[in-house]
C-alpha cells in the first residue's frame, strides 16, 4: 500500500490507519467531487487526492489554515521561519511562551499559532472551553520544536501546499447540515462525526439528535455515501448500526489502541463503515475487482483479506 501522509494539524479522532481501506472502496471511475462535512485534520481527503473536494468543519480554525494555505497565505518557508523563531523563544522561555501564545492566539486566532499549539499542546489535543478559549495544557516539553521536528511539520505543509497548487479545493467554516446538502449524484460524502455514544471533545459536541439528521440527510441525498463510525469493542456495541444505519451496506474491521503503550493495555476496538453503495474491493493483487456482499452482515476485513488470500 503507498505511503499515507499525515497532515500538520493533528487531531485526536484521526483517520491515519483507515485510508487504505477507505481508499479500496472508492470507485476506480469516480471522478465527481469528494465532500467531507467533517474534514477534522483532513488526512482521508490529502491522501485520496481527488481532483475535486468540499473540505469543511465546524472548526474555524482548521479551516483558516487550510484557507490560508491554499491563498498563498501561509507558504512552508512562513512555517519553517514561524516554528524556528517561536521554538526558540520556548526553549528559552519554557512554558509560560506556550501559555503567551496560547493567549495571543484566543484573542487574536491566527492560523500560525493554532499550528504551534496543536503540535506543542498535551497528546496534540484539540479542545476548547465553554467560552470557546482553547484549553490545552503545555506538554511540558520546552525543546519540543528541535530543527527535525521543524523538518516534519514543514514536510507535511509542503505535501498539501503542493497539493492544492494542482487540485481544486473549496474549504467551508460550517454545519455539517450545509455541506451535505452540496453533494449531486456523481458525488462521495464522506461523513466522519464525533463517534456517537463515546467520549469525545471536538469543537462541537454530538449528541443523537445530531446522528439522526445525519441518517436523515444521508438518506435523502443523491450522492454516494460513506460513514465512518464505531461498531464494538470488548464491553460495547454501536446501538445505531442496528437501528437507524441498518438498512445500508455495513463493513467493519478491527483496530487497536494502546494505553500507556502496555500490551495489556491493547484495547481492540471494531471500526465501521457504513455505505449506500455495494462496496467492491479492489486489494492490488487481484486483478479483478471482487464484489462482497456486505449488507446487513458483519464482515471482518481481516476475515476478508484471508478469505481472498486462500483463493
Ligand atoms: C472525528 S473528527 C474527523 C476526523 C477526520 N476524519 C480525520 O481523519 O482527521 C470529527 C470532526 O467533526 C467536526 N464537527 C463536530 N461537529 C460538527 C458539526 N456539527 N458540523 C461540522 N463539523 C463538525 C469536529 O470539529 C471534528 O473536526
Amino acid at each position: 500500500m503507498s505511503k499515507v501522509y499525515v497532515p500538520p494539524i493533528k487531531s485526536q479522532g484521526i483517520k491515519t490507519k483507515l485510508v487504505p481501506w477507505i481508499k479500496n472502496i472508492v470507485p476506480h471511475t469516480f471522478n465527481g467531487v469528494w465532500i467531507e462535512p467533517f474534514m477534522g485534520t483532513g488526512v482521508v481527503a490529502f491522501n485520496l487526492a481527488i481532483d475535486n473536494a468540499i473540505l469543511a468543519d465546524s472548526n474555524p480554525y482548521i479551516i483558516s489554515f487550510y484557507k490560508e494555505l491554499s491563498d498563498g497565505k501561509i507558504t512552508p518557508d512562513i512555517v519553517k521561519n514561524f516554528l524556528q523563531n517561536e521554538g526558540k523563544l520556548l526553549r528559552e522561555k519554557g512554558e509560560d511562551h506556550y501559555y503567551h501564545i496560547r493567549e495571543r492566539f484566543n484573542n487574536y486566532h491566527e492560523p500560525l499559532d493554532f499550528l504551534f499549539l496543536n503540535r506543542s499542546c498535551f497528546n496534540g489535543m484539540i479542545r476548547f472551553n465553554k467560552k470557546g478559549g482553547f484549553n490545552v495544557p503545555f506538554c511540558r516539553k520546552p525543546k519540543r520544536f528541535s530543527q527535525s521536528y521543524i523538518t516534519k511539520i514543514v514536510n507535511q505543509v509542503s505535501y498539501i501546499y503542493q497539493l492544492l497548487q494542482v487540485k481544486n479545493y473549496t474549504f467551508l467554516c460550517q454545519d455539517f447540515r450545509d455541506t451535505i446538502s452540496l453533494g449531486a449524484d456523481e458525488d462521495i460524502i464522506y461523513c466522519d462525526p464525533p463517534y456517537i455514544g463515546r467520549h469525545v471533545e471536538y469543537f462541537n459536541g454530538w449528541d443523537e439528535e445530531k446522528e439522526i439528521k445525519l441518517n436523515e440527510l444521508l438518506g435523502d441525498t443523491d450522492s454516494k455515501f460513506i460513514l465512518s463510525t464505531w461498531h464494538s469493542n470488548d464491553f460495547r456495541e454501536n446501538e445505531y448500526l442496528k437501528t437507524i444505519w441498518s438498512e445500508y451496506h455495513l463493513l467493519t474491521r478491527e483496530h487497536f489502541y494502546h494505553v500507556g503503550g502496555k500490551e495489556k493495555n491493547r484495547n481492540a476496538m471494531l471500526e465501521a463503515l457504513v455505505t449506500n453503495f455495494p462496496a467492491v474491493f479492489t486489494i492490488q493483487e487481484y486483478t479483478k475487482p471482487i464484489q462482497l456482499t456486505l449488507c446487513e452482515e458483519q464482515e471482518s476485513y481481516q476475515v476478508i483479506a484471508q478469505q481472498l488470500h486462500a483463493r
